[in-house]
């Protein structure tokens, strides 16, 4: 059993941040930390280091609450709504259901997925092109939030099955209110979760005020899209099958209006957004930060690249299977990144019990994958960036399942897949098109935020 130890620093459950103490963790508990939560909100908190105890304890489904203390609950109106925050059965239903019917909407099938990318990306490289100028080959280029606008409009089209000349002002603002939500950093964030009452009283110095009128905008987008679409299906029902994830919503709301409301559909639509454009987007960054740090490792991407599209055809996805190099930066990418080194923090729905310690009902549980994926025993070498730790003998990919950047279980990253399709895709027709250099080499350590993402950083972009 477990001692709830003191800790010496301010707690934060809320965004991506170090837990420099973490190797107290290692010392004294192993592969468990675990301290006294914050007197100020008594709450308690668990720390997972370890692969095994973050597989252990996050399967069990007395792990499967969520932490809905201050913004986390502000921005759901502290309703159980959604999928990212909410618990039972209105999580899985909506979980389950929103996931299964974009699988069938082509969310997570390469061939579908690719049309949509496709999309993206020419607007992606309209952009840099522009950046670049008129009658130039090359131009430098700040690389932050470069990649929030596509990523945002391909999680728009599997939502809305379409990206319309009228949805640009909607997407325009939830890229410009995304932008500044991520801007606007966690250690406001931080504070609110551990005092929530200065919420109100200094909501613009600690960045509420920015955070809060992100989530009322996805929510009048979200609740706009879902109305329309409600009056159309009412005065003109659909002839066949709905055909995309927005219809389908609307259409069930008569047979289940518990799940199928307006305003889980806002928070759903919400989730989607926010878990897939913060995260994909500091991935690519990260991406592009260490492709320009080792331009040994943009070559031979971009080798692999030419061997499967010498004549410059857009790549599928299934084209991965002859490129384990670029398999492997991706992984690597991963490990060095670590974008959500955090997770999402849980709740304990109960006491439970993991080896020795109870964790007890309403623990936050928390992770920490620094420890493991910076394990000199484990990886050798973890300070370098080597894609080749990946690779096998043979030339082969080796290790995939050692990364585990989407967590586990049934309440694990329900965007994996989507998440791994747009990064090749996106990354290798950036390449096929440009390639990236730096004079100086940046900052190559993560900054702390709603994710882990580099410093901001200039590319020298040159056309191919
Ligand atoms: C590099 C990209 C991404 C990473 C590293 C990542 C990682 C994670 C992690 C660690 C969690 C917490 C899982 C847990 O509690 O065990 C999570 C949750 C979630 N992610 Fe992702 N994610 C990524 C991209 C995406 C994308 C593209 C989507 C949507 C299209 C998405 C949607 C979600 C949702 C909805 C949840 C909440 C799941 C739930 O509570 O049941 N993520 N993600």
């Amino acid at each position: 059993m477990a001692t709830y130890r003191k800790s010496s620093r301010l707690g934060n459950s809320f965004g991506q941040s170090d837990f420099r103490n973490g190797n107290i963790g290692r010392k004294i508990w192993g592969n468990i930390f675990i301290k006294d939560g914050i007197k100020m909100d008594s709450r308690k908190e668990v720390v997972l280091t370890s692969k095994e105890a973050m597989q252990t304890v996050l399967t069990n489904e007395a792990a499967f609450g969520r932490d809905t203390s201050g913004m986390f609950g502000d921005r759901v109106m502290h309703k159980n709504l959604g999928i990212a925050t909410s618990e039972g059965e209105v999580w899985e239903k909506t979980r389950n259901w929103t996931f299964r019917t974009l699988r069938e909407f082509g969310f997570g099938k390469s061939l579908d997925m690719e049309h949509f990318i496709q999309i993206a990306s020419e607007s992606l490289f309209a952009d840099i092109d522009l950046k670049i100028g008129n009658g130039k080959n090359s131009g430098i280029i700040d690389v932050e939030l470069l990649f929030n606008t596509p990523i945002l409009s391909i999680i728009w089209q599997m939502v809305t099955g379409r990206l319309a000349l009228e949805d640009k002002p909607d997407i325009q603002i939830l890229s410009e209110k995304g932008d500044g939500f991520v801007k606007s950093g966690i250690f406001g964030a931080g504070i609110v979760n551990a005092f929530p009452v200065l919420r109100f009283i200094f909501p613009k110095a600690l960045g509420y005020d920015v955070q809060m009128d992100y989530f009322n905008t996805c929510n009048k987008v979200g609740g706009n899209l879902f109305r329309e679409t409600q009056s159309r299906l009412k005065s003109s029902p659909l002839a066949s099958q709905p055909t995309n994830l927005l219809e389908a919503f609307v259409q069930n709301s008569s047979t289940d209006p518990k799940i199928f409301n307006c305003e889980n559909f806002q928070i759903m639509f919400q989730d989607l957004l926010l878990g897939s454009t913060d995260t994909s987007s500091s991935y690519l960054e990260a991406a592009l930060l260490f492709l320009v740090a080792n331009p040994e490792v943009q070559e031979k991407i971009y080798h692999e690249i030419l061997e499967v599209a010498p004549n410059g055809r857009f790549l599928n996805f299934s084209d991965r299977k002859s490129m384990p190099y670029t398999q492997a930066f991706f992984l690597e990418t991963h490990r060095k990144a670590r974008i959500l080194q955090n997770s999402v923090p849980r709740r304990a729905l109960r006491d439970f019990q993991y080896k020795e310690y109870t964790i007890k009902k309403d623990t936050v549980i928390m992770c920490d994958t620094r420890l493991y994926f910076e394990d000199k025993e484990r990886w050798g070498d973890p300070e370098l960036f080597r894609p080749d730790r990946f690779i096998g003998e043979n030339g082969e990919l080796v290790n995939a399942s050692s990364i585990i950047s989407f967590s586990f279980g049934k309440r694990n990253c329900p965007g994996e897949l989507h998440a791994n399709i747009v990064a090749f895709l996106l990354l290798t027709s950036l390449l096929q098109r440009y390639k990236l250099s730096v004079e100086e080499t940046p900052r190559l350590d993560m900054r702390p935020g709603m994710t882990l993402k580099p410093y901001p950083f200039k590319a020298m972009f040159t056309r191919r």
